[in-house]
């Protein structure tokens, strides 16, 4: 991760080969410490805002080479939208924005001159440093040599906010989780499989000193996780159901849980997902279970005064003799009975035992975040997570932790009368309904397995992949819902 520096330094005495200047839409004339500086650059300025009409829509950038001045090599303008719509997330998108440039024009040290967010130094600081911070992330596990060789951004200064070292620390800290979760989705299943989870999980309970229980194939049948177990059935590889645990020094104030969906490879099993259906990317379905261990790692660091169960049920979806038959009937560990109608709805099986699991341990709300049906992306595209809870309260906090985090999410119905197209003749419920609706018949499905606990799902089949460049984001993993996370589980402790 690059450096990042704080000062009061006047924005006339910066020194460095990139300085971002955030202008706000429709305000883009020049005035006090910008007219001057444009003077100071014998009016290079106004002349890069007219040639381009730069208007300082959000994200949008011009930068141009400056002489004369002798400190900064360029200056890049960014801009921030109309000043009555900013929302925090739109600095750390301009950041993004910006930090992208500067890494194409191979500057070494970037400095920022940026407005606050609703009078909020800490929340400004924190947004600018993460926004930067992923959008430099680069991905190079798998090159044998990286693509561009050039420089990197090194060194970051945000001016105007000294004194804001803390909010710093919690950006980067966070952000440690973001990239975990990234380069746990974009890892291919060949490199990420169950045992590697679970060492991952280990490697965080070491480091970090939280508690790990790692249960095994056979302690799973002894709780009767038919269902998760049933998934399991075909894969070479041994299932692991990960539970690690951060526990505040003090009383905790609450005490919360987090459930991840996965899916290391998801083939389908034997309803074997076809040509022209994503097989390929399939990887992806243990996005759910990297956020709850990025989550992890970030919460292990800023130490909130919360109890945090992080839970992941881990396996591939695969085919061979020993598949479980479309057909077949698994008992979940509440014994309730499940016909599988389709092997391919197999995340709602793995989840069902955890919910189980972790509605056992008498915990004040539970959250799990899945990637788990196609049909949340035909609702609600690629970017927006689908979140689905019976409790109004939880569904609030999240949308709030969504909206300061950036990452969207639309509250779904849980439709009661949807429940009859999981009814089974033979079982007491089919694993799969009809396809209209088939994302809140999932979440139904998960329903049926939480008794006590407050519970909120939360469908990122969409948004744990960016196929394009997008803000901060991709092309690639993105990491979705460990920054949403972290601010549930800070603002929720309180
Ligand atoms: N992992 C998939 C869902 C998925 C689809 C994630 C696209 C990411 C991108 C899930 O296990 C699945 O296969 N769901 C089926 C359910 C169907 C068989 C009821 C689907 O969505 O088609
Ligand atoms: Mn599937
Ligand atoms: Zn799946």
């Amino acid at each position: 991760m690059a450096a990042i520096q704080l000062s009061n330094q006047p924005l006339l005495e910066w020194a460095g080969d990139s300085l971002a200047i955030g202008l706000f839409e429709d305000a883009v004339e020049l005035t006090g410490e910008l007219a001057t500086l444009n003077e100071k650059f014998a009016g290079i300025l106004k002349e890069v805002i007219a040639e381009e009409e730069f208007t300082a829509k959000a994200n949008s950038t011009v930068f141009t080479r400056v002489s004369g001045g002798g400190s900064v090599k360029k200056i890049i303008l960014v801009g921030l939208g109309k000043p009555d719509v900013l929302k925090v997330d739109s600095l750390r998108r301009a950041a993004a924005a910006a930090a992208k440039v500067a890494k194409k024009q191979k500057s070494k040290t970037l400095g920022f001159s940026f407005p606050l967010w609703n009078n909020d130094p800490v929340a400004t600081a924190q947004a600018i440093a993460e926004g930067v911070q992923l959008a430099l992330y680069q991905d190079v596990r798998f090159k044998s040599e990286p693509d561009d060789k050039g420089s990197k951004v090194e060194t970051v200064e945000l001016l105007g906010f000294e004194g804001q070292e803390a909010a710093i620390t919690r950006a980067n800290q966070i952000v440690s989780g973001v990239i975990l979760a990234r380069e746990l989705v974009a890892a291919p299943a060949n490199a990420v499989t169950p045992i590697t989870m679970a060492e991952t999980a280990q490697a965080i309970a070491k480091d970090y000193g939280l508690q790990l229980q790692i249960l095994e194939k056979e302690d799973c049948e002894k709780l009767g996780m038919g269902a998760f177990l049933g998934v399991a059935l075909a894969s070479d590889l041994p299932p692991k159901f990960i539970h690690l645990t951060y526990k505040p020094e003090g009383t905790p104030t609450k005490k919360l849980a987090i459930i991840g969906k996965g899916l290391t490879f998801d083939s389908g099993g034997l309803n074997i997902k076809g040509a022209g259906s994503g097989i390929e990317t399939m990887k992806i379905d243990m996005g759910g279970a990297a956020a709850t261990l990025g989550a992890a790692k970030a919460i292990a660091q800023l130490k909130p005064n919360a109890e945090v169960h992080f839970i992941s049920a881990v396996t591939e979806n695969m085919i061979s003799g020993r598949a479980m038959h479309p057909g077949d009937i698994l008992t979940a560990s509440n014994g309730k009975t499940i016909e599988v109608n389709n092997t391919d709805a197999e995340g709602r099986l793995t989840l069902a035992d955890a919910l189980v699991y972790t509605d056992k341990l008498g915990l004040d709300a539970i959250v799990d975040l899945a990637t788990l049906t196609g049909a949340n992306v035909i609702a609600l595209g690629e970017d927006i997570a689908g979140l689905y809870t019976p409790d109004d309260a939880i569904a609030s906090q999240l949308e709030t932790a969504a909206a300061t985090s950036g990452e969207k999410i639309w509250r779904m119905p849980m439709e009661e009368k949807y429940f009859e197209g999981l009814k089974s003749g033979i079982a007491d419920m089919k694993n799969t309904g009809p396809r209209p609706g088939g994302s809140i018949t999932a979440a139904l499905f998960l329903k049926q397995f939480v008794k006590d606990t407050p519970w909120a799902h939360i469908d990122i089949a969409g948004p744990v992949w960016a196929d394009k460049e997008n803000g901060y984001n991709g092309p690639g993993a993105t990491g979705y819902g460990v920054r949403m996370l972290v601010d549930w589980i800070l603002e929720t402790e309180v």
